[in-house]
């Protein structure tokens, strides 16, 4: 499943190519991208992917609908079903919030990032631009490195990077690891460090940088931001170790990036080894796939 939606984005990417990007997959859908939280690339790179695919993309903010004037998820998704829409986009502060959707609406629900819980076309993008740049993940090392607790890429990327066989390492601050992280990492297969330095050594071929997020945080989680940047941050100094020890280490980050606390510009805009834009095109490739597969099935059968 992860395999055939990668390749079938690379078909997707090349119409990102063509001068005019139009083709007939969704046409006659109708598409609902309905966002409870601040978006810049998802939702975008959504609405993108349903209108090069003839598609009619509809944009439903929370501010904007009548989530505002208090009415419940379920009688939100209960109005949009009565409008007979082919599928639901849904991003949602609570995990699990597309789970219930679905069970209140015939159309296809999409997650486009639930909660802390999972963000899965972000984790099939970052496999699309691994992939990409280096080939097969299998026996790869990516270290994953920042707020894990509160982070929903780590999650899905987890899974996705486990099924590629890729090594993965998770970095953080005792605080901002899920707890239970031990037993899990032991049945899941994945190895836990506290020490940003100690896992560099160990040259891994991609650092996923993962922003801090603070809207999600309700106490003290680090004593200050310089002490984090201290410990955790991808600064100019590390990035120079990194890329000392092995010159074609690759950097993610899901965006958006918080410059100087987990990223520094170095790493971030350096030409070669960050893959951050390559992250945000791919966005659209994947979206396309995700959206064909789930409306109208394999390569549109
Ligand atoms: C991520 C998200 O919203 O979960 N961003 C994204 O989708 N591009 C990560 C984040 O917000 O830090």
């Amino acid at each position: 499943m992860i395999n055939s939606l990668l390749n079938r984005a690379k078909d997707f990417h090349d119409v990102q190519r063509n001068k005019v990007k139009k083709i007939d997959t969704l046409r006659g859908k109708t598409i609902i991208n309905l966002f409870f939280e601040d978006s810049t690339r998802t939702r975008t790179s959504f609405e993108i992917a349903g209108k090069w695919m003839s598609a009619d993309t509809i944009n439903v903010t929370a501010k904007g609908s009548s989530a505002s004037k208090g009415e419940s998820l379920r009688d939100t998704i209960r109005t949009i079903n009565a409008m007979a829409v082919d599928a639901i986009v849904m991003r949602h502060p609570a995990s699990g919030a597309p789970h219930l959707a679905a069970q209140w609406t015939d159309s296809h629900i999409l997650n486009a990032g639930d909660g802390m819980c999972e963000h899965p076309t972000q984790a099939l993008l970052d496999a699309y631009t691994m992939t990409t740049r280096l080939g097969s993940l299998d026996g790869k090392h990516v270290a994953i490195v920042g707020d894990l607790t509160h982070s929903r890429v780590f999650r899905s990327n987890l899974h996705t990077l486990k099924a590629l066989g890729a090594q993965i390492t998770v970095v953080a601050p005792p605080t901002l690891l899920p707890s239970g992280v031990d037993s899990w990492s032991k049945s899941h297969g994945f190895a836990v460090s506290y020490d940003l330095d100690e896992t560099l050594e160990e040259r891994p071929d991609v650092i996923m940088m993962l922003r801090v997020q603070k809207e999600r945080m309700s106490g003290g989680y680090f004593p200050t931001a310089r002490e984090y940047t201290v410990g955790y941050g991808l600064t100019e100094a590390r990035w120079r170790s990194v890329i000392d020890r092995k010159p074609d280490t690759l950097v993610l980050h899901p965006g958006p990036m918080n410059r100087g606390l987990e990223i520094a510009a170095g790493p971030a805009d350096d030409i070669e080894r960050s893959a951050v834009l390559d992250q945000v095109s791919a966005g659209v490739a994947i979206r396309m796939a995700a959206l064909e597969r789930l409306i109208v099935g394999e390569k549109g059968n």
